[in-house]
C-alpha cells in the first residue's frame, strides 16, 4: 500500500470528472480555466483520455475537433483558438497563423493522438478512414518539415512546440535567438500563476522573437527547416511520435490499408533514436542541429524510449531511474534532480507531471519493467491525493505547481492513476 492508499479515491473521481466538465467548452477541454483559456493540442489528445472513461462521444469529439483545425499541410497546430479570451498572451493576433480555416498558433505538439485513437478503438471504437488520412496527413508532415534530410530524429522549432517549454536543454540554444526586434509585451499567465513557477522574461523574450521568426518567414515549413536560429533534436517528440507511428500502422492494418510507408518511417525511427543516446549522461539526451551539441544530463523523456518501443539501453534507463529515485521521493521529475538547473517548481525544469508519467509507466510495463511502471503510477496517484489536480507537482515535496484544476491531470487520475 502507497500513501495514496489512504485517500478517498470516490471524491477524486468526482473531483476529476467536475473539472472535464467545468474546463469543456463544447467541443473541445482546456486545459485550465484562466491560464490556458483555448484548446491545446497534446492537453485536448489527453483530455480525450479522461472523457473515455465515462462519456466515450465527448472523447471522440475531442479528438474531432483538434482533427478541424488541421493545416492544408497537415499540421495540427498546438493551440486552436476557437474563441476570443484576453487572458492569454501570445494570442491570435501574434501567432498571424490562420491557415487550418481557424486561427491558431504556428506550430506543433507532441504528436500523441494516434495513440490514443487506438486506446479509443481498441475499447470498443471505430478506426475511421478518416481519421487515419488526417493523422497520417500530420505524422508525414513531422517527417518532411521537421526532419527534411530523413535522419530520423525530430526537430522542434520552438520551445512550445516540444510540449516542455522551459526545459535546461533548451537554454544553450536559445542563446543564438536574437532578441533585438521584440519589443514589448505584457506576459498574462503571471496573473495566475507565481513567478517562480513559470519561464524567465529572457526565455519568454525568445519564445516571441521565434514566434516573429515564423510570422516573417509566412509559416512556411521550408524556410523554418533551413533558417530557424533554433532547431533542436527532441528524443521527447521523437519517441511519441515513433510509438504513434506504430499505432497508426496498427490502424491501417485494421482498415486493410497500405502501411508500407508507414513501416519505413517507422524503421527510419527506429535507426534515428540511437543518435539521442550520450554517452557520457548514460542517458538520451536532445541534440542541438545547428551547433551538434548535445545536452548535457537526461530529462523525463529520455525515460520514453521503452514506450517508443526502443530497449537497447534498458539496463542504464533503470540504472538513472534508480538515482533520480534517491533524490526525488516523487518520481518522475521533468529534469535530471543531480544537475544544477534542476529546479523543483519551475516548469519543466523539474516538476512531476501526471500525463509522461503515464506514458513512460505504460513503456516500462511493456518491456517487462512492472516494479518501475508500479512505483511511477503510485507516485502518482500520492502525489494527487495529496495535493489534487494542479498542472504538475513538486518532486521532493509533492506540492502543487502551475495552473489549477488542471484537465489532463483530472483525466490520468480517471484513466489510470486512479484507477486500482
Ligand atoms: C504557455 O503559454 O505556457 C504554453 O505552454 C505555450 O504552449
Amino acid at each position: 500500500m502507497g500513501e495514496g492508499d489512504a485517500i478517498d479515491a470516490e471524491a477524486l473521481t468526482e473531483e476529476a470528472r467536475r473539472i472535464l466538465i467545468e474546463n469543456d467548452r463544447g467541443g473541445y477541454t482546456v486545459p485550465s480555466a484562466r491560464l490556458y483559456p483555448f484548446q491545446w493540442n497534446w492537453d485536448s489528445v489527453f483530455a480525450a483520455v479522461g472523457w473515455a472513461e465515462f462519456d466515450r462521444d465527448r472523447a471522440w469529439r475531442e479528438i474531432d475537433t483538434l482533427l478541424e483545425a488541421q493545416w492544408p499541410s497537415g499540421m495540427l497546430p498546438h493551440i486552436v483558438f476557437w474563441t476570443e479570451e484576453s487572458t492569454y498572451f501570445p494570442g491570435p493576433d501574434v501567432w498571424c497563423a490562420d491557415r487550418g480555416g481557424t486561427s491558431s498558433s504556428g506550430i506543433s505538439q507532441p504528436p500523441v493522438a494516434a495513440t490514443v485513437i487506438r486506446r479509443l478503438s481498441e475499447a470498443g471504437g471505430e478506426v475511421s478512414e478518416r481519421r487515419f488520412d488526417a493523422i497520417d496527413r500530420w505524422h508525414r508532415w513531422w517527417h518532411t518539415a521537421r526532419d527534411p534530410e530523413g535522419r530520423g530524429v525530430m526537430a522542434v522549432v520552438h520551445p512550445w512546440e516540444s510540449g516542455r517549454d522551459n526545459l535546461p536543454d533548451w537554454d544553450r540554444p536559445l542563446c543564438a535567438v536574437d532578441i533585438s526586434g521584440v519589443g514589448g509585451y505584457s506576459r498574462r499567465d503571471l496573473d495566475v500563476v507565481d513567478q517562480a513557477m513559470r519561464p524567465h522574461k529572457a526565455d519568454y523574450d525568445r519564445y516571441l522573437a521565434l514566434v516573429q521568426f515564423g510570422v516573417a518567414n509566412d509559416w512556411d515549413d521550408e524556410r523554418i527547416a533551413l533558417g530557424s536560429p533554433f532547431r533542436v533534436a527532441d528524443p521527447g517528440v521523437t519517441a511519441i511520435l515513433l510509438r504513434a507511428e506504430r499505432d497508426l500502422a496498427w490502424m491501417g492494418r485494421t482498415l486493410g490499408r497500405d502501411v508500407t510507408v508507414i513501416e519505413e518511417r517507422i524503421a527510419r525511427l527506429e535507426t534515428g533514436f540511437e543518435q539521442f543516446w550520450n554517452p557520457a549522461a548514460g542517458t538520451y539526451c536532445s541534440f542541438d542541429l545547428l551547433t551538434g551539441a548535445m545536452a548535457e544530463a537526461g530529462t523525463s523523456a529520455s525515460f520514453l524510449a521503452p514506450y517508443a518501443g526502443v530497449t537497447d539501453h534498458l539496463d542504464e534507463l533503470v540504472d538513472e531511474l534508480t538515482a533520480w529515485s534517491e533524490r526525488c521521493r516523487f518520481l518522475v521529475p521533468s529534469f535530471d534532480p543531480r544537475h544544477d538547473a534542476f529546479e523543483p517548481l519551475r516548469y519543466w525544469r523539474g516538476p512531476v507531471w501526471s500525463m509522461v508519467n503515464f506514458l513512460i509507466a505504460t513503456g516500462l510495463r511493456e518491456v517487462g519493467h512492472c516494479h518501475w511502471a508500479e512505483r511511477i503510477r503510485s507516485d502518482t496517484r500520492a502525489l494527487i491525493g495529496r495535493s489534487g489536480m494542479p498542472e504538475s507537482f513538486d518532486p521532493v515535496d509533492g506540492g502543487p505547481v502551475g495552473g489549477p484544476r488542471f484537465t489532463w491531470t483530472a483525466a490520468m487520475w480517471l484513466a489510470w492513476a486512479g484507477r486500482m
